[in-house]
């Protein structure tokens, strides 16, 4: 029976969702955040416990991992130098698997994404890829109960996605996009929410990879237009949409590279974009958890249209029964 959860990333996009389902359950949580401001959406939950930590640093997760039943592992970034790459994705889940295995907790959820392998053509898919594996090395020698979720791109009314695509056609008047047909299979977050909860109740997704993605597949180019006609922006049919060839779309991420801020796109993310992020179908997918993936066009449109914020509760009242 799961009563105490940890989780790691807990205050980010995935990690918010994950945790609003948690409650629902009656599960504690402790979510670590390097600062408390971070997690401020998570203060008023009366199961949540917010504490300032860095687990990557050294002992950090030693301490903190005794006294629960599972760890679910939402930590990643796609954006950093190659040594934040290999601490984050490579090296705090070997140091996850060390705490777990000291302590006697069994159960971890880690979450991946899809398109992972040692020979990726981006840093990003590289080093996702070794965490997977230095979790799996422990998991084979029988000290983990370990399940993998891959997810393809996630979206969701918090999203720094199809958000950010909507709020692009709202400024410029044509939209220049490099690696216009690479191909993604977006997932609900709410899908991956409630993939992560029934995973820590369900034994038989130990030992697991899961693949999570949406029903249909659709480039990038299609995915910016739509995000233009769903927000209304030119009375819904949304900006022009021209692809960039490749030595153009890198000197655009380099040059967002060195902008102030989070970037909005990096060399590296052009990279991963080279690899289809669609489930392979050798995997078990959200069908295996009983869950029916949420198509694309039913949900974008009521957050990201102009009057999404007050539609978006209608999604929330769906879901709740009212
Ligand atoms: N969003 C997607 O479309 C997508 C697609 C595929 C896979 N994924 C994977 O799904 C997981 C969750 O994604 P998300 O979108 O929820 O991510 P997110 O919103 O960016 O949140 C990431 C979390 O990681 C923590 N974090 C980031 N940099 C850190 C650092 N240098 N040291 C310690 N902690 C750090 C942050 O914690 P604090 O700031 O609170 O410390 C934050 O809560 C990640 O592993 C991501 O790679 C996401």
């Amino acid at each position: 029976m799961t009563r105490r959860v940890l989780v790691l990333g807990g205050s980010g996009f995935v990690g918010r969702h994950f945790i609003e389902q948690l409650q629902r359950a009656d599960i504690y949580v402790t979510v670590p955040t390097r600062r408390m401001i971070a997690a401020r959406e998570l203060w008023p939950l009366p199961f949540v416990t917010p504490l300032e930590a860095d687990v990557t640093k050294p002992d950090v997760l030693a301490r903190l991992v005794p006294g629960h039943d599972a760890v679910i592992n939402l930590i990643g970034t796609l954006h950093g130098n190659q040594a934040l790459f290999a601490r984050l994705h490579g090296e705090l889940p070997r140091q996850l698997a060390a705490a777990c295995t000291a302590s006697g907790v069994r159960r971890v959820l880690h979450v991946s994404a899809l398109g992972v392998s040692a020979d990726a053509p981006s840093r990003y898919l590289r080093t996702k890829a070794a965490g997977e594996d230095a979790l799996r090395q422990v998991a084979q020698s029988g000290a983990l109960d370990l399940t993998i979720l891959r997810p393809s791109v996630i979206y969701g009314a918090d999203d720094r996605f199809l958000n950010v695509f909507a709020r692009l056609q709202r400024v410029f008047p044509v939209l220049a996009v490099p690696c216009a047909n690479a191909r993604f299979q977006p997932v609900w977050v709410r899908d991956v929410a409630e993939a992560l909860v029934r995973c820590l109740s369900n034994r038989d997704a130990v030992g697991e990879t899961l693949e999570l993605a949406g029903p249909d597949v659709w480039t990038l180019r299609d995915l910016v237009r739509s995000a233009g006609k769903w927000s209304g922006v030119r009375g819904g049919r949304g900006r022009p949409v021209i692809g960039l060839p490749g030595a153009l779309g890198s000197l655009q991420a380099l040059f967002m590279e060195w902008m102030p801020g989070r970037p909005l796109l990096s060399r590296d993310n052009l990279a991963s974009m080279k690899v289809a992020s669609v489930a392979s179908g050798k995997l078990p997918g959200l069908g295996a958890l009983g869950i029916q993936a949420a198509s694309l066009p039913a949900v974008a449109p009521t957050y990201l249209g102009r009057d999404g914020s007050i539609r978006r509760l209608d999604v929330y009242r769906q879901m709740a029964g009212r």
